[in-house]
Formats: C-alpha cells, structure tokens, sequence
C-alpha cells in the first residue's frame, strides 16, 4: 500500500495540479502505478548492487591475499526506497511512469567505497572502468572539482547487466569513491544539512568550510606518505 508521506506529497501535487487545470486524479491513478511497479522492479536494482558489490569485494580479496595492501578501506550499499524514489520523481522534472523515472533517476542503486589515499580512489575507479561488462555512463569528479559547500568524492554511474530468466537487464548502479577524510567530512556535513535544511547558521558555515580545508590538507599529507606504503602499481594491459 501507498504510505501516508507519499499519500501527503499527491495530495498537495493534487491541489497544485488543480490549480493549473491539470488531472489530479491521473496523477494519482499513475502514482499508484508506478509505486506497484516499483516494488517489484526494486529487487532488480538490488541485483546490480549485487553484481557490482562482486566486482569490488574480488578486487578488496585479491589485493588482501596477493599484496600486504589493498585500496579499498570499506564499501557500503544502499538500495532507494520505493518511497524515496517515488518522492525524488515528483520533486525531478519529468513524466510519472516508471520508464521516465528509470531514465532520469540513477541512483536507486548505491556504492561507496572508502579508500585511504586520493590515487587509489581514482585507482579503483579505473580498474571497474576497465571491467568489459561494466559501462560507465557517467563521471564526476568531484576531488578536481569540489562544490561549493566543500564536498569532495568521484561519482561514477556505472551500468551492470543483470542475468534474468527470461532477459537480460542494464542496471545503473551511483558508485561514490572517496577517501576516509572525504567520507568523514560528508557524513557531518549531511547530518549537519539534514538538522538545518536550508538555514545552516553562518558560524557552522564557516566551521564546516575549514574543515573541508582540513579535510583537504589531510588527504595531500597522506598522499605523500602512501609513496613510503606502495608505489603506484604498473597496469599490465588488458
Ligand atoms: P542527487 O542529489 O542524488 O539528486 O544527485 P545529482 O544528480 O545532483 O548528483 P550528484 O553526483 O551531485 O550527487 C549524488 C549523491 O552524492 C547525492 O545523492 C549524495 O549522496 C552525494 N552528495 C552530493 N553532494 C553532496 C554534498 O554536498 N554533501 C553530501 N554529504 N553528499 C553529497
Ligand atoms: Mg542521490
């Protein structure tokens, strides 16, 4: 069933959409829709965390046996909710069927990997990029170009296929790769966000602004001692 926080988000979609003379109850009939048919295609999604997580955890296993260092600190995943997906596609421009919402929403599917140093976040993305069956549809780089706020990581989407029984689908899969001190960083800083919304008190601004600095000069300090650790490894082809 459809929970309230959504049931509330229609009603006042409803109320908008009257105004403009548009259908409220067509909206409400194609929420219902694409709420049903996401619960079931959720699990898909889950499939791609799956065959992605694969892919990192071989990669984490075999630097841990074959090298005395690997890359890779931790990797966390995280599935959207039905409802948070069906919340994000009201808030995001565009039509309410679930083949709209799967073109423009990307995120459903969710990694982060935490790597101690800054080269081995770009590492490690280069070798998933390599991977034959995995296609990367998009890159931002946010440790070349960090927001405003400070926020620092790589945002790989990434498209899995996931083996069916009667076909074969694409998934897309967010991978969010950053360092120990990127990962700390935004963890307050979303905390912070959530607490405040909007109106984060100027002096927790400037407190979050000089530790993203922080954040910052760490990850270089560390990067010069990560040469003493391991030298950049040499690709060998494929
Ligand atoms: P959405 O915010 O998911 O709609 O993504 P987008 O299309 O704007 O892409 P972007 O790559 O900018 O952000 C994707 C995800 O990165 C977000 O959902 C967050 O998990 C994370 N992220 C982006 N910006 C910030 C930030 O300023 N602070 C924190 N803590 N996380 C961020
Ligand atoms: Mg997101």
């Amino acid at each position: 069933d459809v929970p309230d926080r959504v049931r509330d988000m229609v009603a006042a979609r409803q109320q908008q959409l009257a105004t403009v003379g548009a259908d409220p109850q067509a909206l409400a009939e194609q929420l219902r829709q694409v709420f049903e048919e996401f619960t079931e295609l959720r699990m898909h999604y889950q499939f791609g965390i799956d065959e992605v997580l694969t892919k990192v955890e071989i990669l984490r296993k075999e630097f841990e046996q074959m090298h005395d260092y690997s890359p890779i600190e931790h990797v966390r995943t995280r599935l959207k909710s039905v409802e948070s997906l069906v919340e994000k596609a009201l808030r995001t421009e565009g039509e309410m069927t679930v083949r709209a919402i799967r073109e423009r929403i990307h995120d459903i599917a969710g990694i982060r990997i935490t790597c101690s140093f800054v080269s081995d976040a770009y590492w490690v993305a280069e070798m998933l990029a390599a991977q034959g069956d995995l296609e990367v549809l998009t890159v931002k780089d946010y440790i070349a170009s960090p927001k405003a706020n400070g926020y620092r990581s790589l945002h790989l989407i990434v498209r899995v296929p996931v083996y069916l029984s009667t076909h074969v689908e694409q998934v897309p899969v967010e991978l969010q790769i950053r360092t120990i001190a990127m990962d700390f960083w935004a963890s307050v800083e979303h905390k912070l966000s959530y607490k405040y919304e909007r109106n984060l008190p100027p002096e927790l601004r400037a407190e979050l602004d000089d530790a993203a600095r922080v954040a910052d000069d760490l990850d270089a300090r560390m990067e010069r001692l990560r040469g003493e650790i391991r030298p950049m490894p040499v690709h060998e082809g494929s």
